[in-house]
């Protein structure tokens, strides 16, 4: 039997479209299902400045195919020599709609990020007043702190000094992998949010390492024990207005994922809406799923819900889904659950 449901296009507030060849293949699988996303400034060089954002957002501008409508909401990357007024002009002109924290080392192209949190205060002192969001890579990078332990370390000695040094500061927990994650912004009703990705439904950290590695199944943060997994899944289908979704679609080629030194990062994209439509059926939350992927994020952010609606339907058969996508830089393989999934999105 045909089942199906529309909900208002949903938005993507975490979202990597890379540049040049890999961001025209890309850009037409995000196009497709979302209205609108935030896109992740770790290009290289990172973007940093009023000036290369509204650069970087003509190249996406001019990489829309005819007949798509998409919006990039830019963000620019803090490093410690970010200077306050830029920030404050981007945001006023309508530009940019949040500031990116990596901490430095944390994750693929992150070496331009912070490292001392007193050279950025002057610059989350103007975003507190100014009301614009800072988005948060939260993982610590210490070296002597286990890989799966690093969420829940930077809650502690990063995030939560950050937020009660700068009061008024509106904080994106991105990409939570952990029920601490879940937990600190459950016990936190004010200026804060959380994005949790596609996959982090999907994947605990079995399905990257028993019976073989699985490169595609790598990205940072990692994933973790199933406890987590659970977690996050009870948050988001709750419709709790403070989760929302951040797909952290992040092409790598393949031969850049399936290597000795593998690139971390889900390519997400093409498969989302479906695998989410899974996902919430499964946990009895169907009417959860516009409020986490379409009236959430725009809430947090202040915007309207998009007039524009997405339909998924479920059919009798298993939905085939590309196995990878061709990019002039070379293939990229789409995110597999490992189940088959009914759900397709039109
Ligand atoms: C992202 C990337 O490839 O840019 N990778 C990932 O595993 N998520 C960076 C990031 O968001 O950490
Ligand atoms: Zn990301």
């Amino acid at each position: 039997m045909t089942q199906s449901l529309t909900i208002a296009r949903p938005d993507d507030w975490h979202l990597h479209l890379r540049d040049g060849a890999m961001l025209a293949a890309v850009l037409p699988e995000t196009a497709r299902d979302f209205a609108r996303a935030i896109i992740m400034p770790n290009l290289v060089p990172p973007v940093t400045t009023g000036a290369m954002a509204t650069a970087y957002r003509d190249r996406i501008l001019a990489a829309l195919s005819e007949g798509m409508t998409f919006e990039p909401l830019m963000t620019l990357y803090l490093t410690e020599d970010t200077d306050p007024a830029d920030v404050a002009a981007a945001h006023a002109s309508g530009l940019v709609k949040a500031v990116k924290l990596y901490p430095a080392g944390a994750t693929t192209n992150s070496a331009s990020g912070v490292s001392n949190f007193d050279k950025v205060r002057a610059v989350l002192e103007t975003m507190a007043e100014i009301g614009l969001p800072l988005c948060v890579h939260g993982e610590v990078t210490d070296a002597a702190i286990d890989i799966f332990d690093r969420e829940a370390v930077f809650i502690d000695r990063v995030l939560d000094p950050v937020r009660r040094a700068t009061p008024g500061l509106r904080v994106v927990m991105e990409h939570i992998t952990t029920k601490n994650g879940v937990d600190y912004v459950k016990a936190h009703d004010k200026d804060l949010g959380a994005t949790i990705t596609t996959h982090h439904f999907i994947i605990n950290r079995n399905h990257i390492l028993v019976g073989g590695i699985k490169p595609h199944y790598y990205c940072l943060p990692v994933a973790k024990r199933e406890e987590h997994r659970l977690a996050l899944r009870a948050a988001a289908t709750s419709g709790d207005h403070r989760f929302f979704l951040g797909t952290d679609s992040a092409p790598h080629t393949d031969p850049n994922k399936e290597s000795a030194c593998g690139c971390a990062g889900c390519f997400t994209a093409t498969n989302t809406m479906p695998l989410l439509a899974h996902v919430f059926e499964g946990e009895g939350a169907l009417a959860n799923l516009e409020a986490f992927s379409s009236r959430n994020g725009p809430a947090f952010y202040g915007l309207p819900v998009n007039d524009a609606t997405l339909t998924l339907t479920k059919g009798d058969a298993p939905t085939q889904f590309p196995a990878k996508i061709d990019t002039d830089d070379g293939p990229v393989t789409v995110f597999d659950p490992g189940f088959p999934v009914y759900w397709s999105a039109r």
